[in-house]
């Protein structure tokens, strides 16, 4: 076939991937056809603007490295990786929601005991958190491998920071017999997704801002049990109706507690002011 024009070519395009053997590839081939070819249907770009469409493409992509995924954080800053999270985590009633996991995790941080203190030496306001690990139903889950990260006071991730600066707000732990886990660690505060690059630039031009309310992230793993990638959200902060990647869920908030100085709820005596998390979840079985 010939004489393509904007009357014909969309078909002619699906028909060309028509025989394409795996019919999943053939589906997704041909739905991505048709809604590229109705976007430009609908948008009838400049040739200007194409092109700086290829132009941030490109950049998009240059900017990636081992670091740095800003493929990544274009699909959650369009609402894309919670859409994907959301269709992929159609959850029980009872179970935590899930959210997105993001660019910060790091795989096998530091086994601690429970009770250990995650960042001690670097500052900022203790936090302690507690909660408890159980299946839906409410049934304890003991030896549950519970991975927590979080920013820090100035609202950066260890691994935005220099390597030789060495700390770290990242830990593992194990719950108990009756499915508990506590342990110390700092208050993290709202901070900004990378936006030194072309998503930065998107949210600039669009008149968003590129900040996540603070949080506390949890992957929880647990034989038999669907693994729980999800953050808790510090109820009150500023940005949670406005999360710059679409991830705060109603059930994630909780407070993080202001308390006076004096017995923690580990047995411990505190002199400054700290925080208080608690938080329990619920898994998916498989
Ligand atoms: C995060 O919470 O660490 C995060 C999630 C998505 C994009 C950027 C950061
Ligand atoms: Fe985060």
């Amino acid at each position: 076939m010939r004489d393509f024009d904007e009357t014909n070519i969309t078909a002619a395009v699906l028909d060309r991937f028509a025989a394409t053997p795996d019919p999943r590839l053939r589906q997704i081939i041909q739905s991505l056809v048709r809604h590229l070819h109705g976007f430009v249907q609908d948008v009838e770009p400049s040739f200007e603007e194409w092109q700086q469409a290829i132009g941030f493409l490109t950049s998009t992509g240059q900017m990636c490295d081992d670091k740095r995924q800003e493929f990544i954080l274009l699909s959650d800053t369009l609402g894309v990786s919670m859409l994907v999270d959301a269709i992929n985590h159609r959850m029980p009633e009872g179970a935590t929601p899930t959210t997105v996991l993001g660019p910060f995790y790091v795989q096998d941080a530091p086994e601690l005991p429970l009770g250990a203190e995650v960042g001690h030496a670097m500052k900022g306001e203790r936090l302690h958190v507690s909660g408890q690990v159980t299946a839906v139903g409410g049934a304890p889950i003991a030896g549950a491998l519970v991975d927590i990260w979080h920013s820090d006071e100035d609202g950066y991730y260890d691994v935005q920071r220099p390597a030789e600066e060495n700390a770290t707000l990242r830990a593992r732990f194990r719950t108990d017999a009756d499915g508990r886990f506590h342990f110390w660690t700092l208050t993290p505060t709202a901070y900004p997704v990378p936006d030194d690059g072309p998503v930065g630039d998107m949210l600039k031009a669009t008149g968003r801002h590129p900040m996540r309310p603070a949080h506390v992230h949890f992957m929880i793993a647990a034989s038999g049990h669907q693994t729980l990638v999800t953050h808790v959200f510090a109820e009150g902060d500023a940005y949670l109706d406005s999360d710059a990647v679409f991830g705060v869920k109603n059930a994630l908030i909780r407070p993080f507690a202001q308390q006076a100085p004096g017995m923690a709820p580990d047995g411990t005596r505190v002199d400054v002011p700290w925080r208080s998390l608690s938080y329990d979840f619920a898994l998916k079985p498989l």
